[in-house]
């Protein structure tokens, strides 16, 4: 039998109403109750001053497997998670060929059985061939694992399928995940319109082509049920799904890092890496998005991780690809830009990475500490302060704005089933 103490650590972890500085013992891959006094010659993680935290779940990632191995696999992706806090990450559907029939959401899973070293849960595609036109083989993909539908980095334009998709999950008790745009409305946009894509020239997508999606979704989510928002960044998007939570609609929504910690301002230098879909957007969206993270409108943190190579990104604005990576930077930014500044308590902030998603996606016994859990947990120094540099990232993108920023929040130690996958803050071997 394998036992792990992890000793005198602030234990937090919201879904089993605690906060407190006591003993976490790991026996044989599960949490136990009971105290460390019975444990001798066993593994001992020191945890004074440390958090002591369930396993982030990330449930928006782009691990580009199958078909990208330039830009990620589920071995990088999986370690890049490993290293952000990350136990669980949710892979969306956008692969080459895309995960819309049983066939490829096998590949995922046995591949992540063979190569990960946290859990890889695939999302599949709504659609066929994220086409928007035919759905996919939904029942059989949720036969094979996978725990939600999304058509992410498209959205599903027809209402009818939406419908029909939404019909089908709810059979299967899994959500679909929503990338809330409008095509025809967004078209050719590139960042957020408004006063500064005149001042730079660039074409523009106006938050109305998120908000009228979400609005959709809403009333869609209200007749045929839950519907799970990617990615929200806009101030009406936050005030639609505060409106419907509040007459009962089942919507669950996710914003991601960059969409609290970063203005449109970071792409007035045409910088690529501060490109994404749905755009950066306005000071006021920023302040819209935090308080949507306080007052619970916003449910999840997700990364929308989304590596690309470089050739994809050092070209002109306009021609490059959209999204940035973020499982590295994710936890850190959070408890820089929402912990310390009292946006968010370390409890809430917990809730909102591993907690929430774990219940949004029925996955059993992850998602908290209590006992008979899975042994999925972290440690992390929340003082540590450090230097985002992409050239240490373990993914294979290194698109990221954040490149040189200063941000507190290390992961020390990554335990995933039971068995240490980062110990002092490096992937262990
Ligand atoms: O910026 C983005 N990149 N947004 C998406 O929705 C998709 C993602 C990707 O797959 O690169």
């Amino acid at each position: 039998m394998t036992r792990i103490l992890i000793k005198g650590g602030r234990v937090i972890d919201p879904a089993n109403n605690t906060d407190e500085v006591k003993d976490i013992l790991i026996e044989d891959g599960k949490i136990v109750a009971g105290h460390g006094s019975r444990v001798t010659g066993q593994e001992v993680i020191e945890a004074k001053g440390k958090w002591v935290l369930p396993g982030l779940i990330d449930m928006h990632a782009h691990l580009r497997d199958p078909g990208r191995p330039d830009k990620e696999t589920i071995a990088s992706g999986s370690r890049a998670a490993a290293l952000g806090g990350f136990t669980t990450v949710c892979c969306m559907a956008n692969t080459n060929p895309p995960v819309d029939n049983p066939a490829v959401v096998e590949y995922v899973v046995a591949k992540a059985a063979r190569e990960a070293v946290v859990n890889v849960r695939p999302i599949a595609a709504v659609t066929k061939g994220l086409k928007g036109e035919e759905l996919a083989e939904m029942g059989r993909c949720r036969a094979e694992g996978a725990v939600a539908f999304s058509d992410d980095g498209q959205p599903v334009m027809r209402a009818d399928l939406m419908r029909r998709a939404l019909e089908y999950a709810k059979q299967f008790a899994v959500p679909i995940i929503s990338h809330c745009e409008d095509s025809n409305l967004s078209a050719d946009g590139v960042m957020n319109e408004g006063a500064l894509s005149t001042e730079i020239g660039l074409p523009g997508v106006s938050h109305l082509a998120e908000e009228i999606m979400v609005a959709r979704d809403i009333m869609l989510a209200r007749q045929f049920g839950l519907v799970h928002l990617a990615h929200i960044s806009t101030a009406g998007a936050v005030r639609l799904v505060r409106q419907a939570k509040v007459e009962g609609v089942p919507v669950t929504c996710e914003t991601c890092p960059h969409y609290f910690s970063l203005t449109e301002a970071a792409v007035k230098e045409y910088d690529t890496n501060a490109k994404v879909n749905p755009p950066l957007r306005s000071a006021g969206d920023v302040t819209a998005v935090v308080q949507g993270l306080k007052d619970g409108t916003i449910d999840v943190i997700a990364t929308d991780h989304a590596p690309h190579t470089l050739e994809e990104k050092t070209i002109e604005f306009s021609l490059a690809k959209s999204g940035l990576v973020g499982l590295e930077t994710a936890l850190a930014l959070v408890i820089t830009k929402l912990i310390i500044p009292n946006v968010l308590s370390p409890a809430q902030a917990v809730e909102k990475l591993a907690a929430a998603p774990a219940r949004i996606l029925n996955l059993a016994g992850k998602g908290s500490l209590r006992p008979g859990s899975d042994a999925d947990l972290i440690v992390v120094d929340p003082h540590a302060e450090w230097t985002v540099d992409a050239a240490k990232f373990a993914s294979k993108g290194r698109n990221t704005p954040f490149s040189g920023w200063t941000l507190k929040g290390r992961v020390l130690q990554t335990i995933v089933g039971g068995k240490i996958v980062v110990r002092d803050g490096k992937l262990v071997a």
